[in-house]
C-alpha cells in the first residue's frame, strides 16, 4: 500500500515534492540516461531511479551499471520479467510504477526512448497528473507495425517536454500537433559515447574475442520483425553469412537473449548458424570498442546504428525502414531488409565509406540541455 493517503485518484501540486523520477529498464535506456544521471547527480537536484524490471540479465542490465559507474536503482519492479505479452508486461510495469510514483510523489518523470518501459512510465506519470519528459521524442519509422513505434506516438502525445535530438525529430512532432513544449536538446547516447570511448578503447575487447580490427563485421539482431518472424530470421541469418563471404571476413554477432531463444526454438540447422560467430551479448565499455574497431556492422538495433555513425563504422541495417534516417543521408548507413543479395550489394558499397561523413546527433551536451529544463520545472 502507498504512504499517500490521499483519496483522490491523481496528485495534487501541492501534495508532490521538487523531485524527478528517472525511469529505466531496458539496454539502450541505461546508456541513454548515464549522462542524464550523472548531471542531475552534478546539479544536486532531487532525483531517483526506478527500474522496471524489463531487462534483467546479467549481460543486458548489472554490467552497464557497472561499466557506466551507475549506482544501483533505488527501486527495482521485480515481476516484469516472468511476462510475455506487451499487454500484460506494461500493465505490471505501470502498476508498479504508479505505486512508487504515490509513494514518492515527484514532480516530474523522464523517460526515454521506445521500449514498454517508457510507455508505461509515460502512462503512469500521466495519470496522476505528473509531468512527463520524454528522451528521444518525435522519433519516427511510420511503421505501425512496430511496438516501438506504438510506443513513440503516445508517449509523445502524453508528454509535457519533448526532448528531441534534432530539428527533424521536431519537425515530426511539429506535425503531429503535439501539445507539450519541444526542445532539442541533442541526442545522448553521443554524451555516453563520448564520455566513454577513451575508457573502452583503452579495454582492447579484440583481445578478448580474438579479432584484429578491421577484421570483422559486429552483428547485432534483435527486434521483433526480425526474430519473430522464422523466414525473416532465417533470411537475415543467411544474409550475415553471405556478407562474411563476400569480405572475407568473420561476423561476429553478440547475440541478444531474444533472438538466442528464437534461434533455439525454431532449431535453426546449423547450415543457416554457419559462418556466423555467436557471443554472448557484452558490456557497453566492451561493445563500443568493438563497434569502432569493426569493419562492417551490420544491426537493427536503433542505439547502434546511431553509434556506428559517430564511431565512423559503416552499416547495414537489416531493416525495411528506420527512424534513423539521417545516418543514411549522411552515407553512414544503408537499408537492405533481410535479403541476403542487398544485404551483399550492400556490403561492397559501404565497406570502402569508413569515416566519410560528419555525425549529425549533436555535440556531446545534450544531458546539460536536459537537465536544466528538469531543474526549472521541478523548482516551480
Ligand atoms: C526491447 C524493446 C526494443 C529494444 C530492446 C533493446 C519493447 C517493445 N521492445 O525489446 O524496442 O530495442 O528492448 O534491447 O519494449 N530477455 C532475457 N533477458 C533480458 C531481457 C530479455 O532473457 O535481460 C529475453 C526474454 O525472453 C524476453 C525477450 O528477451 O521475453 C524479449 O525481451 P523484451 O524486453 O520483451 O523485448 P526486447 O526484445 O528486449
Ligand atoms: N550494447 C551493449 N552490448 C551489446 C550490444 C549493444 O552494450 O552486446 C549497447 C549499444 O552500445 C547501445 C545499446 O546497447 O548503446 C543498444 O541497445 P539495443 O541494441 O539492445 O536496443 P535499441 O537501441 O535497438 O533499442
Amino acid at each position: 500500500m502507498s504512504q499517500y493517503t490521499g483519496e483522490f485518484k491523481i496528485l495534487h501540486p501541492e501534495n508532490m515534492n521538487a523531485r524527478v523520477c528517472v525511469v529505466v529498464g531496458t539496454r539502450p535506456g541505461i546508456v541513454m540516461f548515464s549522462p542524464i544521471i550523472r548531471q542531475l547527480e552534478q546539479s544536486g537536484a532531487d532525483f531517483f531511479v526506478l527500474h522496471t524490471g524489463q531487462h534483467y540479465s546479467q549481460n543486458m542490465d548489472g554490467v552497464l551499471f557497472t561499466d557506466l559507474s551507475l549506482k544501483q536503482p533505488k527501486y527495482r519492479l521485480e515481476s516484469v520479467q516472468y511476462c510475455k505479452y506487451h499487454g500484460e508486461q506494461t500493465a505490471e510495469m505501470l502498476k508498479g510504477i504508479e505505486r512508487v510514483l504515490l509513494d514518492e510523489r515527484p514532480r516530474m518523470v523522464l523517460v526515454g526512448g521506445d521500449a514498454n518501459t517508457n510507455l508505461a512510465g509515460a502512462l503512469a506519470a500521466c495519470k496522476l497528473h505528473l509531468k512527463v519528459g520524454h528522451v528521444e521524442a518525435g522519433e519516427r519509422s511510420f511503421d505501425w507495425s512496430m511496438p516501438e513505434e506504438h510506443n513513440r506516438v503516445i508517449i509523445d502525445h502524453i508528454s509535457n517536454y519533448l526532448f528531441a535530438t534534432g530539428e527533424k525529430a521536431k519537425n515530426n512532432l511539429i506535425r503531429e500537433a503535439i501539445r507539450g513544449s519541444i526542445i532539442v536538446s541533442g541526442n545522448p547516447i553521443v554524451d555516453a559515447c563520448y564520455q566513454n570511448l577513451e575508457f573502452a578503447r583503452r579495454r582492447n575487447a579484440q583481445r578478448r574475442f580474438d579479432v584484429e580490427s578491421k577484421q570483422f563485421i559486429l552483428v547485432t539482431l534483435h527486434r521483433e520483425e526480425n526474430t519473430d518472424n522464422p523466414t525473416r530470421l532465417r533470411s537475415a541469418l543467411e544474409a550475415i553469412h553471405a556478407v562474411g563471404v563476400e569480405l572475407g571476413l568473420t561476423p561476429l554477432m553478440f547475440t541478444h537473449p531474444r533472438t538466442q531463444k528464437r534461434i533455439e526454438a525454431l532449431g535453426l540447422s546449423s547450415a543457416v548458424r554457419n559462418g556466423i560467430r555467436f557471443e554472448e551479448p557484452i558490456g557497453y565499455l566492451d561493445f563500443l570498442d568493438m563497434l569502432a574497431s569493426a569493419a562492417l556492422v551490420c544491426t537493427d538495433s536503433g542505439g547502434v546504428q546511431q553509434e556506428a555513425c559517430i564511431l565512423k563504422t559503416p552499416a547495414l541495417t537489416f531493416r525495411d525502414n528506420t527512424e534513423w534516417t539521417e545516418t543514411i543521408e549522411m552515407g553512414a548507413n544503408l537499408l537492405v531488409g533481410v535479403d541476403p543479395h542487398a544485404a551483399v550489394e550492400g556490403a561492397r558499397t559501404m565497406v570502402h565509406k569508413c569515416g566519410t561523413w560528419s555525425q549529425p546527433f549533436g555535440d556531446g551536451s545534450a544531458a546539460e540541455r536536459i537537465v536544466s529544463t528538469v531543474i526549472k520545472e521541478i523548482g516551480r
